[in-house]
């Protein structure tokens, strides 16, 4: 029995490129994108903290309401004295819905955002006192591994929040495969996925009425300003969010307002009026679309939860 925090860097910066390099490798692109992994400052962690309350974002709240009904399922899949691995462990809130009724020994988040990490995980230590809680400061997109002498009778990767949307199929396909190779055998992945529905109602969560969302898009701008030091005026950018039925996702772009040049040390990035710059995909799958998909990643969907409406779901895959 502990509150304290088993902290782990895991961020090594040698090992990747900046924030800096991407922008320039993004910006020089054509056309000109940016991985969404970069909205996760601490500004946009809690801004993003936000979106998940505001009316049209459904999927927050209906992911924690299946996750709360199938917590005895999900329990007596996975079994006792486990180790529960949060991937993007962000607030670390969704994972307390299954703490007590799943009573793992373990539980490891694993965050890009440092601050908001130390702060989740220590909550969660002083909140479950009888969890040994460790957390892993790392860009899991970039590297996975699981940190030495971490173990459960049986491991189970949580990617809740369909984060996995971000990646493109074929991304999320070789993601997973590579999480299975990380993980020992006979684990699990409890992995929440948002569901293909009518057009409006996607719009609309990406397209929040009082701007969050917007203001999540355009702290990137900000972001670049602070620690990057681009002249770069957020008003000249607006926000932009569209189903793509061909591609099955919601894109989010950021459109100039009118000709601009922004500069980055010895870089000039020129927009024309109107020109994007394309900041997050967010893949939308059916249940069997999904399911399909894990099975190219060598897994076995073993069970698969939703609300009634059909708005998301959340799958248990056997890692073997
Ligand atoms: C955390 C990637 C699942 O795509 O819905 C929310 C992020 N972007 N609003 C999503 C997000 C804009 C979110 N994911």
């Amino acid at each position: 029995m502990s509150t304290a925090v088993h902290f782990h860097d895991q961020h090594v910066d040698e090992a990747g490129p900046s924030f800096g390099d991407d922008v320039i490798a993004g910006l020089g692109r054509s056309p000109k994108a940016l991985s969404p992994k970069y909205f996760y400052d601490e500004r946009g962690s809690l801004l993003f903290e936000s979106i998940c309350r505001q009316p049209e974002y459904y999927l927050t709240r209906t992911e924690e309401g299946i996750l709360a009904a199938a917590a005895e399922e999900i329990a007596s899949l996975v079994g006792p004295e486990s180790l529960l691995v949060e991937l993007g462990s962000g607030a670390s809130r969704k994972v307390r819905l299954l703490l007590e009724t799943l009573r793992p020994s373990r539980y490891l988040g694993v965050d890009i955002s440092r601050d908001f990490l130390l702060q989740s995980t220590r909550r969660l230590a002083a909140d479950y006192p009888w969890l040994e809680v460790h957390a892993a400061w790392a860009d899991f997109s970039a590297r996975l591994r699981l940190p030495t002498g971490v173990e459960g009778r049986r491991v189970v990767a949580f990617f809740p929040g369909s984060s996995i949307g971000n990646f493109t199929p074929v991304e999320a396909e070789a993601f997973l495969a590579r999480l299975r190779r990380a993980l020992p055998p006979g684990s699990g992945v409890l992995i929440g996925v948002d569901l293909v529905k009518d057009t409006s109602a996607l719009e609309a969560a990406y397209n929040d009425a009082a701007g969050v969302t917007a203001a999540f898009n355009l702290n990137l701008l900000e972001r670049m300003r602070r620690e990057l030091g681009v002249a770069v005026e957020p008003g000249n950018f607006r926000h932009l969010a569209y189903f793509d039925a061909a591609s099955s996702r919601i894109e989010m772009h950021l459109v100039s307002r009118c000709r601009q040049t922004l500069v980055l040390g010895e870089c000039r990035f020129d927009f024309a009026r109107g020109e994007t710059l394309h900041t997050e995909n967010s893949c939308k799958y059916s249940r069997k679309g999904f399911q399909a998909l894990a099975r190219r990643a060598g897994y076995r969907p073993s069970a698969v939860w939703s609300d009634a409406e059909a708005l998301f779901s959340v799958h248990y895959l056997s890692s073997d």
